[in-house]
């Protein structure tokens, strides 16, 4: 039996408080699935830098190399910029794996309560594809003038027609598998962006005309955000560029509960490089060390890694154990208005596989 290798980074903040609720679920979830695998966890992050003046080694993507997928718990510390902690860790470990595809789902769960009251359980049902590895993030730029009254900084954007086939292709194919509406929505900004978000309103159309069998509809990023809030239930798969799909998945997490339910999956589809899995939420300097985070999203991020690796079934019993934690209520975090710690979740979320 193949043995799978996982390197687990907690980061910072709650980064380190919901990665080991995520051990304890593999841990659960190995004998019963024969989901045989080795841990190796890295103390990468904010306290490495602060003692290295880095955020991981030289050659940690080498040795990140050689695992079959990485769970990442959260980056950011209040005393570092996010400029150098995030760039020094998170998103060159994107764009070195080619995990081009970053997915959210955004799920109504039984159970929780929505903001937006007249949301029921079941009634969102949604997944943000997100464009993982160029778009608004590529880092190309500069400062020019540096300290001076005229400084000038460029930020530019890169769009290719190759980076937006692969992502849009990819949510046209999570809409046929998933048991959904059928339906991809194409998120830009064309009416102001009129080059990169052009070639992609373009090349979406292209793709689309390849999936007859398969809904699209076509929206400003601005009335997408409206929308995700009037009528979140209407969405099935959205593909959108970087920093969009970065903006419109936190409010999909908000509209669905919590950020803390909210899982992502950092996919290489081709399986070339290790996947990173990861919740959407960050490090929350402001509930760290109180031992309360809700390590659900982290959890349900483990699920998608383990679907990912072919453990399908063991995904699954994941899933279905969140949703009866959920749905009972009796042990939830503060942010779904319990009063249990990380550790309880965890501990009810093993109880609950059977
Ligand atoms: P955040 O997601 O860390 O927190 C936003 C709010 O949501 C806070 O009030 C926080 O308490 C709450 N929250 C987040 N996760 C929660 C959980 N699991 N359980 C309960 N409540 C939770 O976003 P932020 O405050 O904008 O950013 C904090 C730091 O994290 C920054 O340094 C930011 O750059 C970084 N960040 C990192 C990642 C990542 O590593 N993937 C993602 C987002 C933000
Ligand atoms: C996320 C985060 C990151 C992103 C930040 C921390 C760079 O917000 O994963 O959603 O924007 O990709
Ligand atoms: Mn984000």
């Amino acid at each position: 039996m193949k043995k799978h290798s996982l390197a687990l980074i907690a980061g910072d903040g709650i980064g380190t408080e919901v990665v080991p609720a995520a051990q304890t679920i593999l841990d659960a979830v190995a004998p019963r699935f024969a989901f045989n695998f080795e841990a190796h966890a890295y103390d990468w992050g904010s306290e490495y830098y602060l003692r290295n003046g880095r955020m991981m080694p030289e050659n940690a993507i080498d040795q990140l190399r050689r695992h079959d997928a990485i769970l990442l718990g959260a980056i950011g510390h209040p005393q570092i910029p996010d400029y150098v902690t995030l760039h020094g860790l998170l998103l060159p470990i994107r764009r070195a794996f080619d995990q081009f595809a970053n997915i959210r789902p955004a799920i109504m769960y039984e159970g929780v309560e929505s903001p937006l009251k007249k949301l029921r359980a079941g009634d969102v049902d949604m997944v943000v594809v997100r464009e993982n590895t160029e778009g608004e993030y590529a880092p190309i730029g500069g400062f020019v003038h540096s300290g001076h009254a005229q400084e000038v900084a460029v930020q530019t954007a890169v769009f290719t027609k190759h980076g937006i086939q692969r992502v849009v292709r990819f949510a046209f194919e999570l809409a046929r598998k998933r048991a959904g509406k059928r339906r991809v929505t194409s998120v830009t900004k064309s009416n102001a962006q009129s080059y990169s978000m052009v070639l992609w309103d373009r090349v979406f159309k292209d793709v689309a005309a390849g999936f007859p069998d398969i809904a699209t509809e076509s929206l400003l990023v601005d009335a997408a955000a409206m929308n995700f809030v009037r009528r979140p239930e209407t969405f099935d798969v959205v593909v959108a560029s970087n920093l969009f799909g970065d903006i419109l998945s936190d409010v999909s997490a908000i509209v669905t509960g919590s950020i803390g339910l909210a899982a992502s999956a950092n996919l290489d589809p081709t399986h070339r490089f290790p996947s990173m899995f990861e919740p959407v939420h960050g490090s929350a300097p402001d509930i760290a060390g109180r031992g309360i985070a809700n390590p659900l999203a982290m959890i349900l991020s483990t699920a998608m890694m383990l679907d990912h690796l072919g453990f399908g079934k063991a995904a699954r019993a994941v899933d279905s154990a969140v949703r009866s934690v959920l749905k009972e209520g009796n042990v939830r975090t503060p942010d779904l208005g319990g009063a249990s710690s990380t550790s309880e979740v965890a501990a009810a979320v093993v109880e609950h596989l059977s």
